[in-house]
């Protein structure tokens, strides 16, 4: 049994080693004794566009989760080696939409709508996904540009497939104006629309997936902030309902939270409804400021959690050792469609 602090200097001592031939993207909901040793922190498309934007790391130790080892595999060249320190780091949204389950649907809404859709995948998705949104025209969105890119699918399509998170994409195509009566959920369990009025006035097909941590925030947390502490603003992510949006003061990505908190006025009051680690780490980061969770009983992310700093150290180590483990490959065959859609975002980011 180590000692952190052995750990801390066996991590060091391997990183110094390695020097530029090794590179440790952290997401912002990973721990901070993991985060402590990232090179890069980010958001998910930060994350992307700098594992695109790497040419000298051979080795790439991913801190996050498994779909974003996927894109980050790639994204880079085949020389490039993408590792994930643990393997049942995945993500529970990510599984919400399988690729059966989703060519199954695809047949089903051409019946119903014929060639008038287009789908789009938040980069929370299996890379077979990504693939089937690549092969169909389609684009990956991330919470920082969904906006956008949907904006960018209705100009090519009349309607649009938004995988696998339902929150986020009901939460951006109300943020363009569309009204929530032409939005409906496709439930991949019945392989059925679930629609109230008429299908035909449906636009926005949203895939019946959730983020299993932001999906915790409820109205009740928020009302619960309003009248015990009325001059704190709410802020929270687009993964959470459009109800918790809709009762917030501002919703957007983990990258628009980090610096909306940053930007305000020492003394200003926040209560965030985001993934936890992250949360904690604003708090400590700001101590001019008073900030709670929007949620007492804070939510951390399962997944996310199961990188800490023993198994960095361990698929560290293994690269040392010469015998890595866990490396991420995804096939040629689905790369080559995925990277379509990727590359379709990062154009328009
Ligand atoms: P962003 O990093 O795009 O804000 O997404 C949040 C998230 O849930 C990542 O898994
Ligand atoms: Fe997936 Fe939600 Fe965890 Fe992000 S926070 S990795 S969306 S389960």
């Amino acid at each position: 049994e180590l000692s952190e602090n052995e750990m801390i200097e066996r991590v060091k001592a391997i990183k110094e080693r390695y020097g530029k031939k090794l590179l440790i993207p952290g997401h912002h909901y990973q721990k901070d004794e993991v985060i402590q040793f990232a090179d890069i922190t980010g958001d998910s498309l930060q994350l992307a566009q700098a594992a695109a934007a790497n040419k000298e790391a051979e080795y790439i130790v991913f801190c996050g989760v498994h779909f974003m080892a996927e894109t980050a595999d790639m994204l880079t060249t085949e020389q490039q080696k993408v590792f994930l320190p643990d393997m049942r780091a995945g993500c529970s949204m990510a599984d919400m939409a399988d690729i059966s389950q989703t060519e199954q649907a695809w047949i089903k809404l051409q019946e119903l709508f014929g060639d008038t859709i287009l789908p789009l995948t938040y980069v929370n998705s299996t890379a077979a996904i990504k693939a089937f949104v690549g092969r169909n025209g389609g684009a990956t969105v991330t919470s920082s540009n969904a906006e956008k890119m949907l904006s960018w699918a209705f100009g090519q399509k009349e309607r649009i497939l938004f995988l696998p998170d339902q929150h986020l994409g009901r939460n951006t195509a109300y943020n363009l104006g569309i009204p929530l009566e032409k939005m409906a959920v496709w439930n991949p369990h019945t392989n059925e629309l679930e629609c109230d009025g008429n299908p035909e006035d449906v636009i926005v097909i949203l895939w019946k997936g959730h983020c299993s941590v932001h999906e915790k925030f409820t109205v009740q947390n928020i009302e619960h902030i309003r009248s015990t502490k009325p001059d704190m603003n709410i802020i929270v992510h687009p993964e959470c309902s459009r109800e918790v949006v809709a009762a917030s003061d501002l919703a957007g990505s983990t990258k628009y939270i980090i610096d909306v908190i940053e930007a305000s006025e020492p003394g200003s009051k926040w209560a965030v409804g985001t993934e936890m680690n992250l949360v904690k780490r604003i708090i400590d980061q700001h101590p001019d400021k008073e900030i709670v969770s929007l949620n007492p009983f804070m939510c951390p992310c399962l997944t996310m959690n199961r990188i800490d700093l023993p198994h960095l150290l361990w698929s560290l180590e293994g690269i040392a050792q010469g015998k890595p483990v866990n490396q991420i490959r995804v096939d040629e065959h689905t790369a080559k469609d995925a990277v379509l859609a990727l590359e379709r975002m990062l154009e328009h980011v």
